[in-house]
Formats: C-alpha cells, structure tokens, sequence
C-alpha cells in the first residue's frame, strides 16, 4: 500500500489570517439529530474529513436523502424518529470513535438489527463502555471480546436508567443521551468530570427539550427534533496546533477565525496560558447554541507545569500537540489523571513519548500521563501509528525542530483536517508529503 508521509523543515516565523475546518464533534451530532430529525437539516461549514463522511454515509444507508457535503455544505431530510430503515450492508464506522459509540445509542433503540465495524485501529478500543449502559437499558448489544464489532439486535424495548459515568467521556454521555430518546420513563446521565457537551447544545438546537436536575443530564422519549440550520464553527482541536506552532516559533503572529470556544473544550487555551502563552480571545459570538471567538496568537516563551488533572477531559484531544508544547518549554511539564490517551485513535502517552525520545528529548511514561523534560527537537523519523493528532503534532515539531522530522503513517489526517497540509504551508510552515511506494 502507498504510505503517506510528511516531511516537515525548520521554519522561523508563523504569519497569517487563516480559518480551520468545521469542528468534528458537532459535525457529526449534525448529521445525526438531522437524519432522526421532522423536516429539513441545513448544516454550514460541515467537516469534510473521513470520520464525519463515516457517519454521514451510515445515515444514507439507512435510507435518509442527504444532498452534499458541497463547499462544506449539507442539506439533510430527515426522517423522523422512528423512520430509519435497516442498513443496506454492516456500517463501516472507518476510524471513527464517535460515529461507533454515537451511532450504538442509536441504533440499539432501533426496530431492525445492524452491526457496526471499523478499520484496524477502531477494531481495539472498547467498547463495553457503550454495551455496558445500553444493555442496562434493555438493549442486545453484543461486542467482540470487548471491542468492535458490535452487534445490535433491534425491537428491544428500553427503559431509562439512571448512568453515573464511571469515567470522563462525552462519546459515552452521548451514547446513552441518544438511547434515553427511545426509553421508557427517564434517563439519567451523572457525569464525574465535565466533557464536551455538544450533543446537549445540539439537542436544544433541535428542539429537542432535556433539563439538568442537580447533577444529571435528564431526557426522556416525548419528544421529536425538528429540522433546523446548523452553523458549525472551526474546530478547536485543529486550531490547536497552530496555536503551539505560533506560541513556539519566534516572530509569529497568528489569527484563527471563527473557532469553537465551547467552555468544555477550552482547556487548551487556560493551559497554554497557564505556561505563558500569548493567546486573545476575540470577536466573541453566540453562534446557535455554540460560542465562536477569533483567536490572536503570538510567539511567547513557554515555562513548564503540572497539568492539574481536571483540566485533562476539557483538552482530551489537545495532548499530543501539548507534548510538542512542553518539550520546548522551559523546565519540566507532568501530565497525570489522562488514562485515557492510551485508548485513543493510538496509545497517544506510548507514542508521544516514544516519538519525543527519538528527537532527543527527555519523556517518561507513565500508565496515566507522563513528564516532559523541555529540551532541544533534534531531527529525525518518528512513527505516527497512523493517529491524525500524533501525525500532526510531530509535523508541527519538525517546524521548531533543528533539522527536518520525518512522519511516517499520515493519511489518516484526512479523518479530521483534510487541508492541514496546504493550511500549514500557507502560514508558512514547511511541510512536505510524500508517498512510501513499498
Ligand atoms: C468526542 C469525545 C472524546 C474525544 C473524541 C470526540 C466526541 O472522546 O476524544 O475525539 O465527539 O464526543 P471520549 O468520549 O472517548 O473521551
């Protein structure tokens, strides 16, 4: 198979005025709330990448007529609640985390069986955190040891449950908020950590009413979401490496239009600035039931700290490009209470670290973070693991490094920033890609 890869050269300054595709959560929640939605779905600024296209073709195959994505656009015509049809062939959710475990809630409530796979990498991650609330629910959702595929027998009569998280994850949250749809009496989610709660906002976008009682999420199945238009702002967590490239390389002075600044996935910036950054929030807009702001970032010094651990589900994707961030900060930066990195798209704590020890920086691992040791990037090849964020944030270190970096295994940046390449050079980064013809 042709492997791409990048090779990414030492720059000296970042310049520019640049906006990033659609964010990837709520593209995804878009195509959902609108496939089961009553009437038309416009969405605007939708993520062309590989993941969203996963879900959006799931909808298609269950009979929904959805028209795009054209210049980021999508018109969908939904089909009500309990209008969508068995699935023409087992969904392939590609690399996709939160089509699979979005798309379980869903589906368990549904009349018809389907079965949900992935590509290698989805094939490990678990998934008995979804199996587990769905089938206290009165679901038949049977995984593979654990893992995908799942299989969901349909025309199951669920009822709600009252869910406290036993872990951060708002694709869980989500996951059992999307089931509560379809139960009987009420669903409670109780969350220990706030995530990401797109699926919340998008729920009210749609009309569809859920209320927070003390600590729980509270849904039940009275209701229909109705066909809205749907603005979805630049994703935070593409937006983030350029925020890094910027802070770290002298001279740069960035914007970042019209960026998701949702407080539950703002941790990257109160963590960026907690070691220094230079980072303004501008042109701070209500955009539906999302915040939006410009971002204005300019070259700083970094100083390394601890990351307090509940800053970590509110900048879970954020980590890998936070590594790149501590090891050209000054003294020592920790990262603990982020287990959860090593069941993402890769082991993200085992390939970061293994990466930065390849370019000459002092990294130990530990089982739930590490501790970065700020030093010099020398050049090199590193291994990305085919991970999107990893592939990334070492393209953005051979930018500060001092001589080029090598990334092998990069095409799966296409599942979330497609242009990251051609966006990165228009700044100008100097990035290369090349493919392994072995
Ligand atoms: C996501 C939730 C997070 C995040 C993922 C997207 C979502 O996963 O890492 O990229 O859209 O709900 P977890 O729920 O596993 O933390």
């Amino acid at each position: 198979m042709n492997q791409l890869y990048f090779i990414s050269s030492p720059v000296t300054s970042l310049q520019g005025d640049i906006t990033v595709p659609g964010d990837k959560s709520i593209s995804h929640r878009a195509i959902m709330l609108g496939a089961i939605a009553k009437g038309t779905t416009t969405i605007t600024g939708f993520l062309e990448g590989e993941d969203c296209l996963a879900t959006l073709n799931a909808f298609k195959s269950m009979g929904v007529a959805i028209e795009g994505p054209v210049d980021q656009r999508v018109v969908i015509h939904g089909v009500g609640k309990h209008g969508l049809q068995k699935p023409k062939q087992i969904i392939d959710c590609g690399n996709s985390g939160t089509t699979m475990r979005l798309m379980a809630g869903l589906l368990a409530a549904q009349s018809f069986d389907s079965e949900l796979t992935g590509d290698s990498s989805l094939l490990k991650r678990p998934m008995e955190r979804v199996s587990r609330p769905l089938n206290q629910m009165g679901a038949e959702v049977v995984t593979t040891d654990g893992r995908a595929p799942l299989h969901i027998r349909g025309g199951q009569t669920l009822h709600g449950i009252v869910y406290e998280m036993p872990h951060a994850s708002a694709q869980v949250k989500s996951c059992v908020l999307l089931a509560g749809m379809y139960a009987k009496g009420e669903t409670r989610v109780i969350e220990q950590s706030i995530t990401r709660d797109h699926t919340e906002r998008m729920l009210i976008a749609f009309s569809y009413p859920l209320n927070k009682i003390d600590d729980a999420i509270v849904i039940n199945a009275a209701n229909e979401c109705q066909g809205t238009d749907i603005i979805v702002p630049g994703d935070i967590s593409s937006a983030a490496f350029f925020l890094v490239a910027a802070t770290l390389i002298p001279g740069s002075d960035l914007i970042l239009r019209n960026i998701g600044i949702n407080p539950t996935r703002t941790g990257i910036l109160q963590i960026l600035q907690q070691m220094g950054a230079n980072i303004s929030i501008i042109n701070k807009k209500i955009c539906g039931e999302e915040l939006v702001a410009d971002l204005h970032v300019k070259h700083a010094a970094l100083e390394g700290i601890d990351i307090p651990p509940s800053m970590v589900p509110l900048a879970i994707d954020e980590f890998p490009i936070l590594f790149i961030a501590a090891s050209c900060a000054k003294g020592i930066t920790t990262i603990h209470g982020a287990g959860e990195l090593r069941s993402k798209e890769s082991d993200r704590i085992a390939a970061m670290v293994e990466g930065l020890q390849q370019l000459g920086i002092e990294t130990e691992a530990f089982e739930d973070g590490a501790c970065i040791h700020g030093g010099v990037l020398k050049g090199g090849v590193v291994d990305s693991q085919h991970d999107h964020r990893i592939a990334m944030a070492f393209a953005i270190a051979g930018g500060l490094a001092k001589a080029p970096i090598t990334i092998l295994n990069c095409a799966n940046v296409a599942t979330s920033f497609p242009t990251f390449v051609a966006t990165a050079n228009q700044i100008h980064l100097a990035i290369e890609e090349t493919y392994d013809v072995n």
